[in-house]
Protein backbone atom coordinates (compact mmCIF):
# COMPACT_ATOMS: atom_id res chain seq x y z
CA UNK A 1 0.00 0.00 0.00
CA UNK A 2 1.23 3.32 -0.62
CA UNK A 3 1.98 6.22 2.00
CA UNK A 4 1.07 9.82 1.25
CA UNK A 5 2.35 11.87 3.84
CA UNK A 6 0.73 15.41 5.17
CA UNK A 7 3.63 17.49 5.87
CA UNK A 8 2.68 21.25 8.09
CA UNK A 9 3.23 22.82 10.70
CA UNK A 10 1.86 26.48 11.50
CA UNK A 11 -2.05 26.97 12.30
CA UNK A 12 -4.09 27.55 9.05
CA UNK A 13 -2.41 24.89 7.38
CA UNK A 14 -3.12 22.58 10.17
CA UNK A 15 -7.12 23.58 9.64
CA UNK A 16 -6.88 23.21 6.21
CA UNK A 17 -5.00 20.05 6.14
CA UNK A 18 -7.37 18.18 8.21
CA UNK A 19 -10.07 17.55 6.46
CA UNK A 20 -7.56 16.46 4.19
CA UNK A 21 -6.41 14.08 6.32
CA UNK A 22 -9.88 12.80 7.35
CA UNK A 23 -10.79 12.31 3.58
CA UNK A 24 -7.49 10.26 2.84
CA UNK A 25 -7.67 8.34 6.08
CA UNK A 26 -11.17 7.52 5.05
CA UNK A 27 -9.74 5.29 2.63
CA UNK A 28 -8.70 1.94 2.60
CA UNK A 29 -6.00 1.93 -0.54
CA UNK A 30 -3.71 4.40 1.42
CA UNK A 31 -1.76 4.92 4.53
CA UNK A 32 -1.69 8.31 5.66
CA UNK A 33 1.21 9.67 7.75
CA UNK A 34 1.19 12.94 9.30
CA UNK A 35 4.62 15.12 9.61
CA UNK A 36 4.58 18.39 11.51
CA UNK A 37 7.80 20.82 11.61
CA UNK A 38 6.34 22.67 14.38
CA UNK A 39 7.16 26.08 13.23
CA UNK A 40 4.00 27.11 15.19
CA UNK A 41 3.69 25.60 18.69
CA UNK A 42 0.93 26.10 20.72
CA UNK A 43 -1.69 27.72 17.90
CA UNK A 44 -0.46 24.21 15.99
CA UNK A 45 -2.02 22.14 18.95
CA UNK A 46 -5.20 24.32 19.07
CA UNK A 47 -6.06 24.46 15.12
CA UNK A 48 -5.19 20.53 15.58
CA UNK A 49 -7.74 20.01 18.49
CA UNK A 50 -11.52 20.01 16.97
CA UNK A 51 -10.05 17.42 14.21
CA UNK A 52 -8.49 14.94 16.81
CA UNK A 53 -5.34 14.98 14.16
CA UNK A 54 -2.18 12.99 15.90
CA UNK A 55 0.81 13.46 14.31
CA UNK A 56 3.06 10.74 13.57
CA UNK A 57 6.59 12.75 13.65
CA UNK A 58 7.07 16.32 15.22
CA UNK A 59 10.24 18.10 14.18
CA UNK A 60 9.57 20.83 16.68
CA UNK A 61 11.37 23.82 14.98
CA UNK A 62 10.01 26.88 16.74
CA UNK A 63 11.68 29.18 18.37
CA UNK A 64 10.97 32.30 20.12
CA UNK A 65 11.14 35.14 17.45
CA UNK A 66 12.74 33.16 15.11
CA UNK A 67 14.40 34.47 12.06
CA UNK A 68 13.29 32.58 8.54
CA UNK A 69 16.79 31.73 7.25
CA UNK A 70 17.31 29.91 10.37
CA UNK A 71 14.01 28.61 10.48
CA UNK A 72 14.47 27.41 6.71
CA UNK A 73 17.72 25.62 7.83
CA UNK A 74 16.34 24.08 10.56
CA UNK A 75 13.72 22.32 8.33
CA UNK A 76 15.03 21.11 5.02
CA UNK A 77 17.12 18.52 6.22
CA UNK A 78 15.00 17.08 9.46
CA UNK A 79 12.09 16.74 6.96
CA UNK A 80 13.95 15.45 4.54
CA UNK A 81 14.78 12.75 6.91
CA UNK A 82 11.77 12.30 8.41
CA UNK A 83 9.84 11.55 4.83
CA UNK A 84 12.23 9.13 4.31
CA UNK A 85 11.88 7.51 7.06
CA UNK A 86 8.55 7.47 6.67
CA UNK A 87 8.29 6.00 3.57
CA UNK A 88 6.63 8.45 2.01
CA UNK A 89 5.64 7.86 -1.63
CA UNK A 90 3.67 11.44 -2.07
CA UNK A 91 3.99 14.34 -0.20
CA UNK A 92 1.57 17.11 0.61
CA UNK A 93 2.03 20.69 1.39
CA UNK A 94 -0.15 22.81 2.14
CA UNK A 95 -0.38 27.32 1.20
CA UNK A 96 2.19 29.59 1.33
CA UNK A 97 4.46 29.43 4.76
CA UNK A 98 7.89 29.08 4.86
CA UNK A 99 6.98 25.47 6.13
CA UNK A 100 5.29 24.69 2.52
CA UNK A 101 8.10 25.33 0.67
CA UNK A 102 10.66 24.00 3.23
CA UNK A 103 8.88 20.82 3.05
CA UNK A 104 8.50 21.02 -0.64
CA UNK A 105 12.06 21.53 -1.36
CA UNK A 106 13.37 18.51 0.95
CA UNK A 107 10.72 16.32 -0.90
CA UNK A 108 11.81 17.27 -3.95
CA UNK A 109 15.22 16.60 -3.45
CA UNK A 110 14.29 12.91 -2.17
CA UNK A 111 12.57 12.66 -5.54
CA UNK A 112 9.37 12.13 -3.57
CA UNK A 113 6.75 13.49 -5.71
CA UNK A 114 4.74 16.60 -3.83
CA UNK A 115 1.16 18.48 -4.46
CA UNK A 116 0.38 21.94 -3.38
CA UNK A 117 -3.15 22.60 -1.48
CA UNK A 118 -4.27 25.56 -2.20
CA UNK A 119 -1.88 26.08 -5.27
CA UNK A 120 -2.30 29.20 -7.84
CA UNK A 121 -3.22 32.14 -5.47
CA UNK A 122 -1.30 35.25 -6.75
CA UNK A 123 -1.03 38.51 -5.16
CA UNK A 124 0.95 39.80 -8.73
CA UNK A 125 3.47 41.30 -6.18
CA UNK A 126 6.65 39.21 -5.03
CA UNK A 127 7.02 41.64 -1.75
CA UNK A 128 3.58 41.21 -0.42
CA UNK A 129 2.23 39.37 1.17
CA UNK A 130 5.84 38.59 2.17
CA UNK A 131 7.17 36.03 2.14
CA UNK A 132 3.98 34.40 1.31
CA UNK A 133 3.98 35.42 -2.07
CA UNK A 134 7.52 33.46 -2.46
CA UNK A 135 6.47 30.73 -1.13
CA UNK A 136 3.71 30.16 -3.14
CA UNK A 137 5.79 30.27 -6.20
CA UNK A 138 9.02 28.22 -5.57
CA UNK A 139 6.23 25.68 -4.00
CA UNK A 140 4.57 25.67 -7.15
CA UNK A 141 7.29 24.96 -9.07
CA UNK A 142 8.34 22.39 -7.62
CA UNK A 143 4.76 20.12 -7.54
CA UNK A 144 3.41 17.31 -8.96
CA UNK A 145 -0.06 18.31 -8.51
CA UNK A 146 -1.36 21.59 -8.32
CA UNK A 147 -4.46 21.68 -6.31
CA UNK A 148 -6.15 24.69 -6.48
CA UNK A 149 -8.92 26.60 -4.94
CA UNK A 150 -10.52 28.42 -7.44
CA UNK A 151 -11.01 28.30 -11.18
CA UNK A 152 -9.04 31.53 -10.94
CA UNK A 153 -6.38 30.04 -9.28
CA UNK A 154 -6.14 27.73 -11.82
CA UNK A 155 -6.45 29.56 -14.28
CA UNK A 156 -3.37 31.59 -12.82
CA UNK A 157 -1.05 28.24 -13.34
CA UNK A 158 -2.55 27.44 -16.55
CA UNK A 159 -1.52 30.78 -17.66
CA UNK A 160 2.21 30.36 -16.04
CA UNK A 161 2.02 27.40 -18.04
CA UNK A 162 1.46 24.42 -15.44
CA UNK A 163 0.27 20.84 -16.82
CA UNK A 164 -3.08 21.91 -16.94
CA UNK A 165 -3.93 17.64 -16.43
CA UNK A 166 -2.21 18.02 -13.40
CA UNK A 167 -3.35 21.41 -12.10
CA UNK A 168 -7.16 20.33 -10.69
CA UNK A 169 -9.83 22.78 -9.13
CA UNK A 170 -10.98 21.78 -5.66
CA UNK A 171 -12.65 24.47 -3.65
CA UNK A 172 -10.90 25.81 -0.74
CA UNK A 173 -10.65 23.33 1.74
CA UNK A 174 -10.81 25.54 4.78
CA UNK A 175 -14.45 26.24 4.12
CA UNK A 176 -15.18 22.34 5.02
CA UNK A 177 -12.71 22.94 8.20
CA UNK A 178 -14.84 26.28 9.34
CA UNK A 179 -18.35 24.58 8.17
CA UNK A 180 -17.15 21.47 10.47
CA UNK A 181 -15.64 23.64 13.71
CA UNK A 182 -18.84 25.89 13.48
CA UNK A 183 -20.88 23.23 13.74
CA UNK A 184 -18.92 21.82 16.74
CA UNK A 185 -17.75 25.52 18.56
CA UNK A 186 -19.42 27.91 21.38
CA UNK A 187 -18.38 31.16 21.97
CA UNK A 188 -15.32 31.77 24.32
CA UNK A 189 -17.02 32.55 27.89
CA UNK A 190 -17.17 35.46 29.93
CA UNK A 191 -17.41 37.59 26.57
CA UNK A 192 -19.83 41.04 27.09
CA UNK A 193 -22.63 40.71 24.34
CA UNK A 194 -22.43 41.54 20.57
CA UNK A 195 -22.64 42.48 18.21
CA UNK A 196 -19.29 41.67 17.27
CA UNK A 197 -16.34 42.59 15.13
CA UNK A 198 -13.63 39.79 15.13
CA UNK A 199 -10.15 41.32 14.64
CA UNK A 200 -6.89 39.72 13.98
CA UNK A 201 -3.58 41.35 12.53
CA UNK A 202 -0.33 39.89 12.53
CA UNK A 203 1.27 39.97 8.56
CA UNK A 204 5.22 40.62 8.42
CA UNK A 205 4.46 42.87 5.74
CA UNK A 206 1.93 44.94 8.66
CA UNK A 207 4.82 45.24 10.80
CA UNK A 208 6.12 48.44 10.74
CA UNK A 209 2.08 50.05 11.22
CA UNK A 210 0.81 47.77 13.39
CA UNK A 211 1.05 50.05 16.01
CA UNK A 212 -0.66 52.48 14.42
CA UNK A 213 -3.27 50.40 13.21
CA UNK A 214 -4.11 49.07 16.05
CA UNK A 215 -4.30 53.06 17.16
CA UNK A 216 -6.83 53.32 14.11
CA UNK A 217 -8.69 50.23 15.57
CA UNK A 218 -8.93 52.05 19.45
CA UNK A 219 -10.68 55.15 17.87
CA UNK A 220 -13.32 53.55 15.79
CA UNK A 221 -14.23 51.26 18.67
CA UNK A 222 -14.51 54.32 20.96
CA UNK A 223 -16.78 56.12 17.89
CA UNK A 224 -18.95 52.58 17.77
CA UNK A 225 -19.64 51.66 21.23
CA UNK A 226 -22.79 49.62 20.63
CA UNK A 227 -20.03 47.04 19.16
CA UNK A 228 -18.01 44.31 20.46
CA UNK A 229 -14.43 44.50 19.40
CA UNK A 230 -12.76 41.01 19.92
CA UNK A 231 -8.99 40.21 18.98
CA UNK A 232 -7.31 37.03 19.51
CA UNK A 233 -3.92 37.79 19.68
CA UNK A 234 -1.46 36.15 17.65
CA UNK A 235 1.31 34.77 20.02
CA UNK A 236 4.24 36.41 17.66
CA UNK A 237 5.70 38.28 20.28
CA UNK A 238 6.56 41.36 17.55
CA UNK A 239 2.82 41.86 17.08
CA UNK A 240 1.72 41.57 21.03
CA UNK A 241 4.41 44.32 21.81
CA UNK A 242 3.09 46.73 18.82
CA UNK A 243 -0.62 46.35 19.52
CA UNK A 244 -1.51 45.90 23.20
CA UNK A 245 -0.66 49.49 24.17
CA UNK A 246 -3.27 51.50 21.97
CA UNK A 247 -5.50 48.77 22.29
CA UNK A 248 -5.51 48.49 26.20
CA UNK A 249 -8.41 49.80 28.63
CA UNK A 250 -10.86 50.13 25.30
CA UNK A 251 -13.89 49.69 26.87
CA UNK A 252 -15.19 48.00 24.20
CA UNK A 253 -12.42 45.84 22.99
CA UNK A 254 -11.49 42.30 24.28
CA UNK A 255 -8.13 41.15 24.03
CA UNK A 256 -7.52 36.86 24.28
CA UNK A 257 -5.09 34.61 24.05
CA UNK A 258 -5.47 32.78 20.36
CA UNK A 259 -8.50 30.62 20.24
CA UNK A 260 -8.87 26.86 19.68
CA UNK A 261 -10.76 26.80 16.28
CA UNK A 262 -14.25 25.49 16.89
CA UNK A 263 -14.42 28.59 19.48
CA UNK A 264 -12.36 31.02 16.35
CA UNK A 265 -15.61 29.47 13.71
CA UNK A 266 -18.31 30.37 16.57
CA UNK A 267 -17.20 33.84 17.12
CA UNK A 268 -16.95 34.30 13.33
CA UNK A 269 -20.45 32.84 12.54
CA UNK A 270 -21.80 34.78 15.49
CA UNK A 271 -20.00 38.36 14.32
CA UNK A 272 -21.26 41.43 12.10
CA UNK A 273 -18.25 41.80 10.65
CA UNK A 274 -13.62 40.95 10.59
CA UNK A 275 -11.75 42.97 10.28
CA UNK A 276 -8.47 41.01 9.48
CA UNK A 277 -4.94 40.76 7.31
CA UNK A 278 -5.16 36.94 7.91
CA UNK A 279 -5.72 34.58 4.22
CA UNK A 280 -7.80 32.19 5.62
CA UNK A 281 -10.33 34.85 7.52
CA UNK A 282 -11.00 36.37 4.25
CA UNK A 283 -12.41 33.20 3.09
CA UNK A 284 -14.09 31.74 6.30
CA UNK A 285 -15.93 35.10 6.43
CA UNK A 286 -17.62 34.69 2.79
CA UNK A 287 -18.21 31.49 3.79
CA UNK A 288 -19.80 32.42 6.83
CA UNK A 289 -21.76 35.21 5.31
CA UNK A 290 -19.88 37.41 7.44
CA UNK A 291 -18.43 40.61 5.67
CA UNK A 292 -14.92 41.33 6.17
CA UNK A 293 -12.34 44.25 5.82
CA UNK A 294 -9.18 43.38 4.82
CA UNK A 295 -6.05 45.09 5.92
CA UNK A 296 -4.48 44.51 3.07
CA UNK A 297 -2.92 46.82 -0.12
CA UNK A 298 -3.27 43.50 -2.42
CA UNK A 299 -5.01 39.99 -1.75
CA UNK A 300 -4.19 36.88 -3.49
CA UNK A 301 -8.28 36.43 -3.39
CA UNK A 302 -9.55 38.15 -5.28
CA UNK A 303 -13.01 36.44 -6.01
CA UNK A 304 -14.28 37.48 -2.56
CA UNK A 305 -13.78 41.48 -3.50
CA UNK A 306 -15.17 40.75 -6.67
CA UNK A 307 -18.24 39.31 -5.05
CA UNK A 308 -18.12 42.21 -2.77
CA UNK A 309 -18.16 40.34 0.37
CA UNK A 310 -14.65 41.60 0.81
CA UNK A 311 -13.19 45.00 0.79
CA UNK A 312 -9.31 46.11 0.39
CA UNK A 313 -8.58 48.87 3.13
CA UNK A 314 -5.14 48.98 2.90
CA UNK A 315 -2.26 49.19 5.93
CA UNK A 316 -2.06 52.57 5.85
CA UNK A 317 -3.67 53.55 8.90
CA UNK A 318 -5.54 56.95 7.90
CA UNK A 319 -7.43 54.96 4.60
CA UNK A 320 -7.69 51.94 6.47
CA UNK A 321 -9.53 53.74 9.47
CA UNK A 322 -12.04 55.46 7.25
CA UNK A 323 -12.89 52.09 5.04
CA UNK A 324 -13.31 50.39 8.39
CA UNK A 325 -15.74 53.48 9.76
CA UNK A 326 -17.52 53.93 6.65
CA UNK A 327 -18.21 50.14 6.88
CA UNK A 328 -19.24 50.35 10.55
CA UNK A 329 -21.52 52.98 10.02
CA UNK A 330 -23.62 51.73 7.03
CA UNK A 331 -25.94 48.79 8.26
CA UNK A 332 -26.84 48.65 4.54
CA UNK A 333 -23.65 48.34 2.68
CA UNK A 334 -23.01 45.89 5.89
CA UNK A 335 -26.34 43.66 4.59
CA UNK A 336 -25.16 44.16 1.18
CA UNK A 337 -21.75 42.48 1.73
CA UNK A 338 -22.59 39.88 3.55
CA UNK A 339 -25.61 38.86 0.71
CA UNK A 340 -22.33 38.13 -1.67
CA UNK A 341 -22.15 34.24 -3.11
CA UNK A 342 -19.49 32.44 -1.52
CA UNK A 343 -16.70 31.49 -4.02
CA UNK A 344 -14.72 29.68 -2.75
CA UNK A 345 -15.83 26.46 -2.15
CA UNK A 346 -18.51 23.85 -1.87
CA UNK A 347 -17.62 22.36 1.46
CA UNK A 348 -16.05 19.31 -0.78
CA UNK A 349 -13.03 20.25 -1.71
CA UNK A 350 -10.72 17.79 0.72
CA UNK A 351 -12.82 14.84 -0.70
CA UNK A 352 -11.48 16.21 -4.62
CA UNK A 353 -7.85 16.46 -3.07
CA UNK A 354 -8.20 13.16 -1.91
CA UNK A 355 -9.54 11.54 -5.19
CA UNK A 356 -6.65 13.73 -7.21
CA UNK A 357 -4.10 12.36 -4.97
CA UNK A 358 -5.14 8.43 -5.27
CA UNK A 359 -5.00 9.44 -9.01
CA UNK A 360 -1.77 10.28 -8.99
CA UNK A 361 -1.13 6.68 -7.40
CA UNK A 362 -2.92 5.21 -10.07
CA UNK A 363 -5.88 4.22 -8.04
CA UNK A 364 -8.68 6.10 -9.93
CA UNK A 365 -9.40 8.18 -12.52
CA UNK A 366 -8.98 12.28 -12.74
CA UNK A 367 -11.58 13.74 -11.05
CA UNK A 368 -13.32 16.82 -12.39
CA UNK A 369 -12.60 20.01 -11.56
CA UNK A 370 -14.68 21.89 -9.11
CA UNK A 371 -16.94 24.51 -11.41
CA UNK A 372 -16.69 27.55 -8.98
CA UNK A 373 -20.50 26.98 -8.00
CA UNK A 374 -21.59 26.47 -4.51
C1 LIG B 1 3.63 32.31 9.99
C2 LIG B 1 3.70 32.29 8.47
C3 LIG B 1 2.56 33.10 7.87
C4 LIG B 1 1.22 32.67 8.43
C5 LIG B 1 1.26 32.66 9.94
C6 LIG B 1 -0.02 32.09 10.47
C7 LIG B 1 5.92 32.21 7.45
C8 LIG B 1 7.09 32.97 6.98
N1 LIG B 1 4.94 32.91 8.04
O1 LIG B 1 3.86 33.63 10.42
O2 LIG B 1 2.56 32.93 6.47
O3 LIG B 1 0.24 33.57 8.00
O4 LIG B 1 2.35 31.84 10.40
O5 LIG B 1 -0.21 32.42 11.82
O6 LIG B 1 5.87 31.01 7.31
N2 LIG B 1 4.86 31.86 18.22
C9 LIG B 1 4.62 31.23 19.41
N3 LIG B 1 3.72 30.18 19.44
C10 LIG B 1 3.04 29.76 18.34
C11 LIG B 1 3.28 30.43 17.12
C12 LIG B 1 4.20 31.46 17.08
O7 LIG B 1 5.20 31.57 20.44
O8 LIG B 1 2.26 28.83 18.44
C13 LIG B 1 5.84 32.99 18.18
C14 LIG B 1 7.31 32.53 18.26
O9 LIG B 1 8.03 33.45 19.01
C15 LIG B 1 7.74 32.59 16.79
C16 LIG B 1 6.96 33.79 16.30
O10 LIG B 1 5.70 33.70 16.95
O11 LIG B 1 9.14 32.74 16.64
C17 LIG B 1 6.78 33.88 14.80
O12 LIG B 1 6.29 32.66 14.24
P1 LIG B 1 6.50 32.39 12.65
O13 LIG B 1 5.87 31.11 12.28
O14 LIG B 1 7.92 32.58 12.28
O15 LIG B 1 5.76 33.61 11.95
P2 LIG B 1 4.23 33.99 11.91
O16 LIG B 1 4.16 35.47 11.97
O17 LIG B 1 3.48 33.17 12.87
N1 LIG C 1 -7.80 31.24 13.99
C1 LIG C 1 -8.02 30.49 15.15
N2 LIG C 1 -7.84 31.10 16.36
C2 LIG C 1 -7.47 32.39 16.46
C3 LIG C 1 -7.22 33.14 15.29
C4 LIG C 1 -7.39 32.53 14.05
O1 LIG C 1 -8.38 29.33 15.08
O2 LIG C 1 -7.34 32.87 17.60
C5 LIG C 1 -7.98 30.60 12.67
C6 LIG C 1 -8.77 31.37 11.65
O3 LIG C 1 -10.15 31.13 11.79
C7 LIG C 1 -8.20 30.82 10.36
C8 LIG C 1 -6.77 30.62 10.68
O4 LIG C 1 -6.69 30.49 12.09
O5 LIG C 1 -8.75 29.56 10.05
C9 LIG C 1 -5.97 31.80 10.22
O6 LIG C 1 -4.68 31.66 10.68
P1 LIG C 1 -3.66 32.85 10.73
O7 LIG C 1 -4.37 34.14 10.84
O8 LIG C 1 -2.69 32.49 11.78
O9 LIG C 1 -2.91 32.71 9.34
P2 LIG C 1 -3.20 33.25 7.87
O10 LIG C 1 -4.58 32.92 7.47
O11 LIG C 1 -2.95 34.71 7.90
O12 LIG C 1 -2.16 32.57 7.07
Amino acid sequence: MKTVTLAFGTRPEAIKMAPVQRALTARDDLRVRVLLTGQHREQLEQALAVFAVRADRDLEVMAERQRLPDLFGRIVPAAARALAELESDYVLVHGDTLTTFAVAWAAFLEQIPVGHVEAGLRSGRMDEPFPEEANRRLTDALADLALAPTPGAAANLRAEGFDPQRVITTGQTGIDAVRFAAARGRLPGGLPPGPYVTVTLHRRENWPSLANLAAALARTARAHPKFTFVYPVHKNPVVREAVRPALTGVPNFVLLEPLEFSQMAALLAASELVVTDSGGLQEEGAALGVPVVVARNVTERPEGVEAGILKLAGNEPEAFERTLREVLANRELRSRMAAAPNPYGDGRAAERVARAVAWRLGLEERPENWDGRT
